[in-house]
């Protein structure tokens, strides 16, 4: 009957050990004061004490004392409770939540130590299953956005990326600068921009036909650089820095952390919702990048 005292540790828990022991001394002061009074109502079935002006229905009440026994259980349930609220539980000492707080923080910063310096292979592996657990159900397993329900990985990141953007605007990253526009250029220009921008100004270097990636940059420096600078910098974080996108980079740092609000629909900010920490962050935009959306292509 008593095997649960050997689950329960009482020899380091110096609140249940206090706990214990006032129950068994409530317990033993009130069998002892009730078998003193049921030993003087034996004895006596009368009070020495006056009598109580009112009664009820003839039925009358001494005015004994109160029992010393039930005194001094009511003052010690005052100091217990007292000493039990600011110096045991739940002020001062151990809290569910609280361990429960310690461990995840333990656990995240041993995860943060063991894979701060994963290579790629080890951030792509980790990243597939981050990707399969928290993003294929909007874009797919294999990131083709299953008909436009999100973004199509494969196409974001590279030239069609680019002239979708420019096609139909861009908005959620959070940017002081707002929404970009849709329909800033024709088609014919978007893609000469676009060849320019993965040529030169992505760090996601591309080579291309240097006559179309000159005609590229003119037109970006007419189209674009007024939000983007002559640079694709973005101006000091006013607006998406160019040099990044198709990057791991630009996923883990901004999408991931902003959220997006696209044409087809919005995805959540990954931050704000805490289900994934940076190193996820930056192994799922690898897989990405490794598996999908390859800027080179
Ligand atoms: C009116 C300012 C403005 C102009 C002009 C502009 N952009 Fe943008 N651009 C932005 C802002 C702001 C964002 C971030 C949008 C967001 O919050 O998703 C952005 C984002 C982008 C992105 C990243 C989109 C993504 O999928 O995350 C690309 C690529 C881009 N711009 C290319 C261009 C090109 C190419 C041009 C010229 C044709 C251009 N932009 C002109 C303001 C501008
Ligand atoms: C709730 C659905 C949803 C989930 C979950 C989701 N996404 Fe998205 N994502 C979208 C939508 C919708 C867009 C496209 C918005 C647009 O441009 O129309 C998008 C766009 C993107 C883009 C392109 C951003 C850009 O700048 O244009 C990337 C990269 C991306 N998601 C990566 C991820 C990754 C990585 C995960 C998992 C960690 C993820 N997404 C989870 C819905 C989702």
């Amino acid at each position: 009957m008593l095997d649960f005292l050997g689950k329960v540790d009482l020899g380091t828990d110096l609140v249940n050990i206090l706990g214990g022991l006032g129950f068994f001394v409530v317990v033993v002061i009130t069998a002892y004061v009730v078998a003193v009074y049921v030993k003087k109502m034996k004895e006596k079935s009368t009070s020495d004490a006056p009598l109580a002006e009112e009664n009820w229905d003839g039925i009358g009440e001494y005015k004994n004392e109160v029992p010393t026994g039930w005194f001094a259980i009511y003052l010690m349930t005052i100091v217990w409770a007292g000493w039990y609220w600011l110096v045991g539980y739940p002020l001062n000492a151990y809290s569910q939540i609280g361990e429960y707080n310690d461990e995840v923080k333990a656990h995240n910063a041993k995860f943060e130590a063991k894979f701060a310096n994963a290579d790629t292979a080890m951030l792509k592996s980790m990243g597939e299953s981050v990707f399969l657990a928290q993003c294929s159900q909007c874009h797919g397993q294999t990131g083709d956005g299953m008909n436009g329900k999100a973004a199509d990985l494969s196409k974001w990141g590279n030239e069609e990326g680019i002239m979708a953007t420019v096609k139909n605007g861009a908005k959620g990253l959070g940017f002081p600068m707002g929404e970009m526009p849709a329909g800033l250029v024709d088609d014919a220009t978007a893609k000469k921009i676009a060849v320019y921008v993965l040529a030169e100004v992505s760090t996601a270097k591309k080579s291309a036909d240097a006559a179309v990636v000159a005609e590229g940059k003119t037109a970006f420096a007419a189209s674009c650089a007024s939000c983007h600078g002559e640079d694709g910098k973005g101006m000091n974080g006013m607006s998406a820095d160019l040099t990044a996108y198709g990057t791991p980079k630009f996923t883990a740092e901004t999408v991931l952390v902003k959220g997006k609000k696209g044409h087809i629909g919005n995805m959540p900010s990954f931050e704000k919702s805490g289900l994934l920490n940076k190193t996820q962050f930056m192994a799922v935009a690898t897989y990405i990048n490794a598996e999908m959306s390859n800027p080179k292509k």
